[in-house]
């Protein structure tokens, strides 16, 4: 049985009856700044290996451990000492920095590796949770190869009955998954880029000539696993579509995702739209991103097209999302 709770003025008891679970070793989904996260307590191997199971997440793709502080992510990986005052900068925040674990760790929660992503959320339930249980290991919480959650409804589509608790606090503010940086190697590494841009990075770790932005190579293993699986995608098929081109399809048996713009000028009238947010405030996109995913396979067209966005800043960002979005493997 899966409780739901809804975040309000029984903020403090709701806090502490999920911090309960927790501490049993049982899953909670949570709300955080970027996506829904579904923990187990870090420390408790046996409630991180049930967080696989759940999901049904490739065993070598390791897990994000949450904390409510630097001297938290202390006692789960060790500081890279240069890099203290830009660490200090960008928490709490959607940020995941790779660092070197430490032993008490268990490799369960990193698939192996000798590294652990760690992230201080600003979300205040986030906060308090970990303050109260510990690192908390959390991958996104859908089922594997869905898109995100980014309200309690997406979490209670992919996991009711299979989780102790559910925490509604709302829509998550960025709607897309922290930016992840590796700092174990001799430049920083952009993993995966997210809300904070690769742009804003290079300014950020300027001192140390910038970052550099990851592109695995098609015969390596992928530095961040969770890059090699299929995302984000819907069941029916989806594909991108330049702009100029989309007029086409208006009226088509085809659900078009597009911007308010987009809309505006090239398909004013047409029924089968669906806005994805506005072009000229982009992280309207990026928070609506994956529940107008989701919207695909629970409207009446048989596919879906949407709207090529351009790769600069926060649209990097997006259309990393989109591209394996529309990615058959
Ligand atoms: O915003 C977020 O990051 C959300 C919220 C819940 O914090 N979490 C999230 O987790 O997106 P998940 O599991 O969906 O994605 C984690 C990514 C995966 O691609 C994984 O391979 C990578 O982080 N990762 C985790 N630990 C790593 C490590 N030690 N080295 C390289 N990549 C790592
Ligand atoms: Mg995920």
């Amino acid at each position: 049985e899966t409780k739901v709770i809804k975040i309000n003025d029984l903020y403090n008891d709701s806090i502490e009856y999920a911090c309960n679970i927790l501490r049993k070793g049982g899953l909670v989904a949570f709300p955080t700044e970027t996506v829904y996260g579904l923990g187990a307590l870090a420390l408790n191997p046996d409630a991180v290996r049930r967080i696989f199971e759940v999901k049904g997440r490739p065993q070598d793709n390791p897990l994000i451990v949450h904390l409510s502080s630097l001297g938290q992510l202390e006692s789960v990986a060790y500081l890279e000492p240069r890099y203290l005052n830009i660490i200090k900068k960008l928490t709490p925040g959607p940020v995941t920095f790779v660092l070197k674990k430490k032993k008490n760790i268990p490799l369960v929660v990193t698939a192996g590796l000798d590294t652990v992503g760690v992230r201080i959320p600003a979300h205040p339930v986030a906060q308090r949770l970990s303050q109260c249980a510990g690192p908390i290991a959390a991958p996104s919480a859908n089922l594997s190869g869905r898109p995100s959650p980014t309200d309690a409804k997406s979490v209670i589509e992919d996991l009711y009955g299979r989780v102790e608790c559910i925490i509604d606090a709302g829509e998550s503010a960025f709607g897309i998954e922290s930016t992840i940086i590796d700092l174990t190697k001799e430049k920083p590494l952009v993993l995966r880029p997210g809300p904070v841009t690769i742009e804003e990075l290079n300014e950020i770790f300027g001192e140390f000539g910038g970052v550099e932005y990851y592109v695995p190579k098609s015969n390596e293993k992928p530095l961040a696993p969770g890059m090699k699986y299929r995302h984000y995608a819907p069941e029916k098929n989806l594909s991108l579509v330049e702009k100029d081109k989309i007029s086409d399809y208006a009226n088509k048996d085809v659900l078009i995702l597009c911007t308010r713009e987009t809309y505006e000028k090239y398909l004013k009238g047409a029924k089968n739209v669906h806005i994805i947010g506005e072009f000229g405030k982009p992280y309207t996109i990026a928070q609506n991103l994956y529940k107008s995913l989701r919207f695909v396979d629970k409207s009446s067209y048989p596919e879906a097209i949407i709207e090529k966005l351009p790769e600069e800043g926060i649209f990097f960002s997006i259309m990393n999302r989109i591209k394996k979005a529309v990615s058959k493997q």
